[in-house]
């Protein structure tokens, strides 16, 4: 028996759209997206075909870090609106068969939250254990460790003169998860959430509350997995619920310990290998290289071959942290359009459930800053001061922050050509970027050649044909090196991918025969595959008649 017709979830079929609702629509004029605004647009969504949204927090938070820094875990963000909102997107999405999946940050939460302000009173508070605090050692911090938003990541606290652990800012303590009564806290409020109708959780830098802080060991701690297995016992194990880790420092093999259907963690993780791709060995994410495309290949491959059926792959060029792909590895000006449809081909033919991220589906860019100044993002600034400090060239910090800054991803969703792009009729949060002339969703709908009608017809394909669910993948080798092919084989059936990775012609050769064109960014059909040249970024997708090794 096939995988599909043992183990079959609805979210294996499933298309996910990610919603920042900073950025999506605000609806009364505040410059700030909300909860109204995202049910004005459940409609658009509806037509783009899309199963689930993703959507980033909207519980209370002083924002620090964009509502990352949950300050109340059953309250909504008064800037989004209320929990009458947030109940009526949930309704109103279910009418249209979308499923609302929940962002889960339990690593840490906000330093305003009221468990911190007890557990920092004092060191006999009942909620001083709900965080890691630990004595100073020589007038300074228990070790080393650094927060990913750089400098230390222990904060001396005045009151009771001991340190605590965040290894995201200073205004996001850490949880102290070897607490039972944490764990504890933390399924209860899953479990408000998931009484509310909800279809699941995407769990923020889950790979981190196993964390040994002591030994200095962050990613992929012992108990990692112990915890998970009781998170799933105690909240959403046998409900069918979409739920996907942000591992980091996922291997294919972490990945299964996370999503073999057996162990009963999690359905899913967003592994993060293809990412790193453009950055230098060992280095940080600023610290820029090309992509080669055949790294890509090898790493996408390996994904693709050795989960197998003991895990689930989740598919992604962008979220709000990434900078814009068509930006990032395709090409924002000439070939906008023709690279990110073959991006999106690309991805949207493998094996996983694909996430599309806001304005992705209409090709949105990233935006070119020319002043510190213009940033908004916590990340961006604090690697902005630390390496001004450390005595980099401003142009080469900006540069940095133009190709990889996050707020490339959260500048404001592009609607139409009216002014701030349909987004807000006041003042909006983060500079629209000015391209929403041309680049917006009214005009992707007008054009039937447009990078959104690619989108949705790749979702269509995905629910008409198992094969793009359930096939086994194959890498062809033998192309040139620009050239991501592969095969996609179904119950002996195969389909061809070929995607050019480039700006230029290639050459294509394949003794075989195509039986239909499926998709494609050019205007062709594809019969004879033997000696073609493709255009720049030219992308197809076929059925071939026969398959023999
Ligand atoms: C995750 C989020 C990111 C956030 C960080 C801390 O990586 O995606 O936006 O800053 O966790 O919560
Ligand atoms: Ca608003």
């Amino acid at each position: 028996m096939t995988q599909h017709e043992t183990n079959n979830h609805w979210w294996q079929e499933a298309v996910v759209y990610q919603v920042y609702p900073r950025s999506f629509q605000d609806s009364n004029g505040d410059g700030i997206g909300d909860l109204a605004g995202i049910i004005q647009r459940l409609d658009y969504l509806q037509e783009l075909g899309i199963n689930a949204i993703w959507l980033s927090p909207v519980y209370r938070s002083p924002n620090d870090d964009n509502g990352y820094d949950i300050s109340d875990y059953e309250q909504i963000m008064a800037e989004f609106g209320t929990m009458d909102d947030m109940e009526q997107l949930i309704q109103e999405a279910k009418l249209r068969e979308i499923k609302i999946i929940m962002d889960l940050v339990v690593n840490h939460t906000s330093d305003e939250h009221p468990w911190f302000i007890e557990s920092r009173s004092s060191k006999d508070n009942p909620y001083r254990d709900f965080y890691v605090w630990r004595k100073g050692i020589n007038d300074g911090p228990p070790n080393d460790l650094e927060s990913t938003f750089l400098g230390p990541a222990w904060q001396l606290d005045e009151p009771t003169g001991e340190y605590y652990l965040h290894l995201f800012s200073q205004k996001q303590p850490d949880l102290n998860w070897e607490n039972p009564a944490v764990r504890n806290a933390i399924y209860d409020m899953m479990n408000f959430w998931i009484d509310k109708g909800i279809g699941g959780f995407r769990m923020d830098v889950i790979d981190l509350v196993g964390k040994i802080p002591d030994q200095k060991i962050t990613g992929n701690g012992p108990k990692l997995h112990d915890y998970l297995k009781e998170m799933n016992t105690q909240t959403f194990g046998g409900k069918d619920l979409l739920t996907v880790g942000e591992t980091w420092g996922a291997t294919p093999e972490i990945a299964k310990l996370y999503s073999d259907p057996k162990r009963n963690e999690l359905s899913m993780v967003f592994q993060f290998e293809h990412v790193g791709l453009d950055e230098q060995p060992g280095k940080s994410k600023w610290d820029l290289r090309p992509l080669q495309i055949a790294e890509l290949k090898k790493v996408f491959s390996k994904w693709q071959t050795e989960l197998g059926d003991q895990g689930w792959n989740s598919l992604f060029w962008n979220n709000h942290d990434l900078p814009r792909i068509v930006s990032r590895w395709g090409n924002d000006n000439r070939y906008r359009v023709e690279s990110a449809k073959m991006l999106a081909i690309l991805l949207h033919m493998l094996k996983g459930t694909p996430y599309i991220y806001q304005g992705e589906e209409i090709g949105m860019t990233n935006r070119t800053i020319h002043d510190i100044a213009e940033v908004e993002d916590i990340e961006s600034k604090n690697m902005y001061a630390d390496r001004l400090e450390k005595g980099y060239p401003k142009p080469e910090i900006l540069a940095s922050i133009n190709v990889k800054g996050r707020d490339n991803a959260r500048t404001p969703m592009q609607w139409d050509n009216t002014e701030n792009a349909g987004f807000t009729t006041g003042e909006p949060w983060l500079v629209v970027n000015e391209n929403y002339h041309e680049i917006n969703v009214t005009q992707a709908l007008a054009d039937k050649n447009s990078i959104f009608y690619t989108y949705q017809k790749l979702i269509e394909l995905r629910k008409s044909y198992p094969l793009i669910v359930w096939g086994s993948f194959e890498l062809i080798e033998d192309t040139a090196t620009d050239v991501f092919a592969y095969y996609r084989h179904y119950q002996g059936e195969s389909w061809l991918v070929v995607c050019n990775f480039s700006d230029r012609a290639q050459r294509f050769s394949l003794d075989k025969t195509a039986t239909e064109t499926i998709i494609t960014n050019t205007e062709k059909t594809y019969n004879q595959l033997s000696d073609k040249t493709l255009g720049p970024y030219e992308a197809f997708v076929v059925k071939l008649s026969s398959f023999t090794d």
